[in-house]
């Protein structure tokens, strides 16, 4: 059985023109997107660019928009009921070429809320005080959430992305970070988030960070 891939194709470099490429990949049990675009590049069109690494879930580089819903395409497995498929580059960022895009902008921004401990405290830290931050310890920074509501994305994310702000969380809960990070939380704007919106974009993370929580946590 083959299925229709229908493969967004641009390049920033040649000011190319949008196009979308038609791709008939025959499908095997348990094939991941990521099987379909090297499968389309080993076999169909080597000029196809995309980014990946670890193939395990864990370096946040595959992230891409699989019939409008950002996802890991290493950790995707295809619906073999859909006859016919679309994949792009994640929503909200500016793209390089075909599926990669350009992570500065997001890097930027990220820059300014200082993703490291900062004017460290001395502490012991129970379990218990562990396991608060653990849960936003687990982002890989792959931007699915940043993709994750293209219709809102521009004025919301402008100045603190999802990403960044479950990042802040991360640092709230963590008793030997030094910084004031809820404010630096409310100046960039964690109150255009709705409780909505979070909801959202929990549901969208591939690693189950309760983003709503993270929101609900900064806006305290
Ligand atoms: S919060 Fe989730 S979706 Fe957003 S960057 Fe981190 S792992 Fe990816
Ligand atoms: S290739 Fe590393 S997360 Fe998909």
């Amino acid at each position: 059985m083959k299925i229709r891939f229908l493969i967004y194709r641009f390049n920033s470099q040649k000011k190319g023109k949008l196009k979308y490429n038609l791709y008939n990949v025959p499908y095997k049990k348990g094939m991941t997107v990521l099987d379909v675009v090297a499968f389309v590049y080993k076999n169909l069109d080597p000029t196809l660019a995309f980014r990946y690494e670890c193939r395990q879930g864990i370096c946040g580089t595959c992230g891409v928009m699989l019939n409008k819903k950002p996802v890991l395409s290493c950790s995707t497995q295809v619906d073999s009921s859909i006859k016919t498929q679309m994949i792009e580059p994640l929503a909200n960022f500016p793209v390089e070429k075909d599926l990669i895009v350009n992570l500065e902008p997001v890097l930027k921004r990220y820059q300014k809320i200082k993703p490291y401990l900062d004017r460290i405290h001395k502490v012991i830290i129970t379990k218990k005080k562990s396991n608060e931050s653990k849960v936003f310890r687990k982002c890989i920074e792959c931007g699915c959430c940043i993709a994750g509501s293209p219709d809102l994305s521009k004025k919301i994310f402008s100045d603190l992305d999802p990403m960044s702000l479950v990042k802040i969380a991360r640092y709230v809960t963590d008793p030997r970070d030094g910084l004031d990070r809820k404010s630096m939380a409310k100046k960039s704007g964690i109150s255009r988030y709705t409780e909505e919106l979070g909801k959202k974009l929990t549901l969208v993370c591939p690693r189950g960070i309760p983003i709503d929580e993270a929101i609900a946590l900064l806006k305290k």
